[in-house]
Order: structure tokens, then C-alpha cells, then sequence
């Protein structure tokens, strides 16, 4: 059985007073219990990922874990500005976003780099969440599912059975940030079509693999979308920056 998960993504947003806040006010929402056999993550931007540990810790929140946003596909050296897995390891995290398609768009980078990430990620014993989907052009056109199996499968030509200690978040970009959510049909069968192109390299990772859905996922959506067979949790952008709205995706 696949444990649901939920991870918060807060893109370029944030600052100390309303990270501490938040974290407070997430802390005491789940005290209060939350359901069992669930995992539940937070992604700051860079900066805060200490302070952020640092709250998770003395709060003592055993519900939550930390992630990051992006990670270096190179070990260590000369590259400027770049945060590298074994870093964001002893910062505390546990998870890293790859491959989002805001850093494929706007940094060019392309399934060769997140692949690399992905396993940098996981040499540094975290997980990498491998972010996958189509445009609104792609999916007008009828291309949708043949752009993301053909992402899939780039994916699974580098990281082979490794991809078993990976998650997967499917995030249609037409639906980020637009209020735009994919149907929870539409979100099953893309999600049904992943599965099937992990399952035509090994059924065993197919079966174990979580696959996220995200894009304008928010309390009224999720609990339709986390109730489909193949969707096992969501990757939350806007919604997430709420804290009572997290929570309430998180109990969803
Ligand atoms: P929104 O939830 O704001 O649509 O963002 C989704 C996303 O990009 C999460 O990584």
C-alpha cells in the first residue's frame, strides 16, 4: 500500500516572521491528530530551509518533514549559485523537487539535468520528487500523454531501479497557478498512464512508486483527487502558503 503524501512547495515566497507563523500554526493543527499512514512535507526557498529545521525541530513536529525546491546535478566546486544534495542533507531535508517545470522553462533545463539531480538527490540519501507534465498547447493538440511517458521514460533510461526510492509528481502546466485543476479523471489517467510506462520497465517499481498530483490543488479539490486509484497525494504551490489550508489539503 502506497502511504498518501502531501508536500507543500512555497516557491519564491515567504520571509522569517510569516515562516515561523506558519510552522506554529501547522505545528497545532496537527497535534490535534491527523490521519494515520500519511506523509506530510514543507519546501521553503533555500534561505529558510535552517530556520525552518530549526522550528520543526524544537516544536518537536514529528508529522512534518522539510524539503527543497531544486538541488545541483554536479557534487561540488565551481558553480555559482548552486546548492548542492549533500547541503540540503545536513540542512534536514528528506525530500527535493526536480525537474519543476518553472525551472525547465525559465532555466532551460531538460530531462537529461533533472535526471542528474535526481540522482545527486539520491546519492545524499534524500527523495527526489521528479515533476513531470504537459502544456495547454501539448494537451489541445492530443499530445499529452505521449510529452509525459516520453519524460517518464527519459527518466527511467538514467535512473533505472532507483526510481523504486523516487516519487513522481505529475503537474500539467496548464493547471499551475491558474486555478485551472485537472479533473480528477483527467488527473487518474494520466497518472494511470505513468504507472503503465514504470510497469513496462519493472511492474514491482510501478506498483510501489507514489505519483503526487499538482496544480491548483486547494481543500475543495483534494479530496476528490486524492481519492483516485492512482493519485497518492498532491504537490501544493499557492494553497500551501496558507497554513490552514495546508492543513486542511493534509487531512483531506
Ligand atoms: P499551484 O498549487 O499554485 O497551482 O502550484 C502547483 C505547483 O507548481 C507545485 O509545485
Amino acid at each position: 500500500m502506497r502511504p498518501l503524501i502531501v508536500i507543500g512547495n512555497w516557491k519564491m515566497n515567504g520571509n522569517l516572521a510569516s515562516n515561523q507563523d506558519w510552522i506554529k500554526t501547522v505545528a497545532r493543527g496537527m497535534e490535534r491528530g491527523m490521519p494515520s499512514g500519511r506523509k506530510y512535507a514543507v519546501c521553503p526557498p533555500f534561505p529558510y530551509l535552517s530556520q525552518c529545521a530549526g522550528l520543526i525541530k524544537d516544536i518537536s513536529l514529528a508529522f512534518l518533514s522539510l524539503g527543497a525546491q531544486d538541488a545541483s546535478a554536479h557534487i561540488a566546486g565551481a558553480y555559482t549559485g548552486e546548492v548542492a544534495a549533500s547541503m540540503l542533507k545536513e540542512m534536514g531535508c528528506q525530500y527535493v523537487i526536480v525537474g519543476h517545470s518553472e525551472r525547465r522553462q525559465m532555466h532551460q533545463e531538460v530531462d537529461e539535468a533533472v535526471a542528474a539531480k535526481a540522482l545527486q538527490v539520491l546519492d545524499a540519501g534524500m527523495t527526489p520528487v521528479i515533476c513531470v507534465g504537459e502544456t495547454a498547447d501539448e494537451r489541445n493538440s492530443g499530445r499529452a500523454e505521449e510529452v509525459v511517458c516520453g519524460q517518464i521514460a527519459k527518466q527511467v533510461s538514467v535512473l533505472q531501479d532507483r526510481l523504486a526510492d523516487c516519487l513522481i509528481a505529475y503537474e500539467p502546466i496548464w493547471a499551475i497557478g491558474t486555478g485551472k485543476v485537472a479533473s480528477a479523471q483527467v488527473a487518474q489517467d494520466m497518472h494511470h498512464a505513468i504507472r503503465h510506462q514504470l510497469a513496462e520497465f519493472d511492474e514491482d517499481v510501478a506498483a510501489h512508486v507514489a505519483i503526487l498530483y499538482g496544480g491548483s490543488v486547494k481543500p475543495d479539490n483534494a479530496v476528490e483527487l486524492f481519492a483516485m486509484p492512482d493519485i497518492d497525494g498532491g504537490l501544493v504551490g499557492g494553497a500551501s502558503l496558507n497554513p490552514q489550508d495546508f492543513l486542511a489539503i493534509c487531512q483531506a
